[in-house]
């Protein structure tokens, strides 16, 4: 099953509408969920353009997904010390270097938006441990876990922020480099498709 798009919580929606389609997949028999997303780099090692494997993440929402009464599919307070499947970003690691992409490591920070952040913002979230900043990705990731699905995760980094000099972001530049390095991102999803 795969989504085109996804409902975001800038959006007006609640987070039991933004995750609504990770139920309807586990409804289904869904073992693995694959997510994507566009961020913003905070790590100096970053360059924009990189892919970001995500190896953890900090929830960063104002509302949480699992909020009130507790769905059956999983326990009241779930277990988050591999949100990411370990043996999953393995598997991306070694496709990866055989196809010669430059991927990177690093833990995303969700947050609401839809406003992009501050310099502040950027360096404050780089300090408390993030790598990427999105505004995405965490709710579903969370409720895919509650029920047991296993996760993988890739970020594209499409801006920088948090450094000496403050730039400006702008939607159509963050679009441009997503489509820039979606080709290799596709491939690497590809591939872990077949082998998965
Ligand atoms: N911040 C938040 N969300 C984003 C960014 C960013 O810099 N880039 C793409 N999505």
């Amino acid at each position: 099953m795969a989504m085109e798009g996804r409902f975001h919580f800038y959006e007006g929606y609640d987070m039991k509408q933004v995750t609504f389609p990770i139920r309807v997949m586990y409804e289904l028999g869904i073992e693995r969920l694959f997510v994507s997303n566009a961020s913003g780099g905070m790590n100096p090692e970053f360059k924009i353009g990189d892919l970001m494997i995500i190896t953890d993440h900090i929830n960063f929402f104002p509302e949480h997904p699992l909020r009130g009464k507790n769905f059956p599919t999983g326990p009241r307070f779930p277990d988050m010390h591999e949100a990411y499947d370990h043996k999953l970003i393995q598997m991306a690691d070694e496709i990866a270097k055989e196809k010669n992409i430059r991927i990177v490591h690093g833990v995303y920070m969700g947050v609401q938006g839809p406003t992009f952040e501050t310099p502040a913002e950027y360096r404050m979230y780089h300090k408390m441990g993030a790598d990427a900043v999105g505004m995405s990705t965490v709710p579903e990731v969370i409720v895919a876990r509650h029920s047991g699905i296993k996760v993988f995760g890739i970020s594209v980094i499409t801006d920088l922020g948090g450094f000496d000099v403050p730039v400006e972001v702008s939607h159509e530049e963050v679009q441009e480099a997503a489509n820039m390095a979606q080709p290799h991102m596709t491939e690497i999803m590809r591939e872990m498709i077949k082998r998965s």
